[in-house]
């Protein structure tokens, strides 16, 4: 299996390129399932989740192309409506095809993702908006088995009890299909759900309310939705916070390009209020961190708060500043597994229910730790970044998920990073 040996305490320089966002590329490549016809994606991010995803629709009969950052794919002749357990257990966004299949083609099969190392994330709220809208559920034999009234999914009101993400965009793609209209209430705000509305709206459905936390969408009755220009993936605000910390912990001034400023604009925040300055350009920023960096308070939250994703991250920055830092984690219950391996490098964390108290340590020392789950390895990376001596990061298959050519782009930084086997 390979890992990764890194050995720190070297400072970075120069420019990153973000790649496209994995988180709003799953559903992109979920809702061209509403379509007959190909669609073709850009500036996808060369990730494992990508290619599942890819491999799940091929599964299901669709055709299609795929080179790196860009893909074509055909659901015209899809045959089957079963998504498999040897594909769902892979990568739990896969329950993402459950709402276009269903408002597509009328019933559907999807294997019920089981819990992760991050908590044990259910798809209740999923599942009650599909009934919403006049769909019959049952759970089989691990399965979710959705059938949809006789002439297709009918348009309703949604309330979600609890904001989610993916439960958003399932109700969105179901929606876009269905009778009449649907108002989500209490919709996710992401820059991924804003992504998928205007996807949507491209491909021949009115939604109003895009970016709001009240979504309105005007079903288009049982009529296939068409992309005549390719679909692009926005910059993954993710990966771009990773490297901010990345210039932070390791005290170096590095430029990232192509991101959307006011999507990182929570990190922005924090990471100033830490004492570092920027300068932006457009879709380029720049992070100059000062030689000291302050303690800081953070609590997760939905868009446009601290995103949940960004936890593992800060800590690992936070284990090198002097005082106390406060990390509250509010989405996710398991979401610190991250906080036994940073000490396994001397970090000096406590952790009191969701809260995690960070005390910085003067030095991090490099040691042989494991990846649980794909931003708490990334945690490990920068803590490894900022370490004295080697460190070896194993099961980095976590990273392999979701970070695009992490180890070529910190090394075109200059960090010494290398993968092994
Ligand atoms: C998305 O997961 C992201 N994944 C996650 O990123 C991210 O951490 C999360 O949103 C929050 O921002 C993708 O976009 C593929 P939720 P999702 O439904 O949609 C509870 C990463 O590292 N909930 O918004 O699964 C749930 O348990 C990943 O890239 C229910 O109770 O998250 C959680 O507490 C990890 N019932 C909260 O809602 C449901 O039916 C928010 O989860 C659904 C969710």
């Amino acid at each position: 299996m390979d890992y990764f040996e890194i050995t720190g305490n070297k400072p970075l320089r120069g420019t990153v390129p973000i790649s496209g966002a994995k988180n709003a590329a799953l559903p992109v490549i979920a809702a061209t399932l509403l379509s007959d016809q190909p669609v073709e994606l850009a500036h996808l991010p060369n990730v494992v989740d990508i290619r599942t995803l890819l491999t799940l629709l091929e599964r299901l009969g669709a055709t299609v192309t795929h080179r790196e950052t860009e893909a074509r794919i055909d659901p015209g002749p899809i045959t089957s409506t079963k998504a498999v357990y040897e594909i769902v257990a892979q990568m739990r966004a896969s329950i993402l095809v459950l709402g276009p299949l269903l408002t597509r083609f009328g019933e559907c099969e999807v294997s019920l993702p089981g819990g992760c190392a991050i908590g044990q994330r259910p798809i209740d709220l999923h599942l009650k908006a599909l009934e919403a809208m006049g769909a019959q559920i049952e759970i089989k034999m691990g399965y979710v088995r959705a059938v949809a009234p006789r002439g297709g999914l009918q348009g309703a009101r949604i309330v979600f009890d609890k904001i989610t993400v993916g439960g958003t965009e399932n109700a969105l793609m179901a929606a876009a299909m269905a009778h009449g209209e649907t108002r989500i209430i209490n919709a996710a705000r992401e820059p991924e759900i804003v992504q998928l509305c205007e996807m949507l709206v491209q491909g021949g459905v009115a939604i109003d309310g895009i970016g709001t936390g009240t979504l309105t969408v005007h079903g288009t009755g049982g009529r296939t939705l068409h992309w005549e220009e390719p679909v692009t993936i926005i910059p993954d605000r993710i990966e771009a916070g990773t490297y901010l910390c990345a210039g932070a912990i390791t005290h170096s001034t590095i430029t990232l390009e192509r991101v959307v400023i006011e999507h990182i604009q929570a990190m922005i925040d924090k990471l100033e209020a830490m004492g570092c300055r920027f300068e932006i350009q457009a879709n380029r920023i720049t992070i100059v961190p000062p030689e000291r960096l302050l303690p800081v308070n953070i609590v997760t939250t939905e868009y446009p708060g601290f995103p949940t994703d960004m936890q593992a991250q800060f800590m690992a920055v936070a284990t090198l500043i002097e005082g106390e830092s406060l990390i509250e984690e509010r989405l996710f219950e398991n979401r610190f597994m991250h906080v036994s391996e940073l000490k396994r490098l001397g970090a000096d964390i406590s952790l009191k229910g969701n809260v995690a108290a960070i005390k910085g340590v003067e030095a991090l020392y490099g040691a042989e730790v494991m990846a649980t789950d794909l931003r708490a390895s990334s945690a490990l990376v920068l803590a490894a970044l900022a370490a004295r001596g080697t460190t070896r990061i194993r099961r980095i298959y976590h990273l392999d998920r979701g970070y695009d050519d992490l180890e070529g782009k910190l090394s075109a930084l200059g960090a010494e990073v290398i993968r092994k086997r």
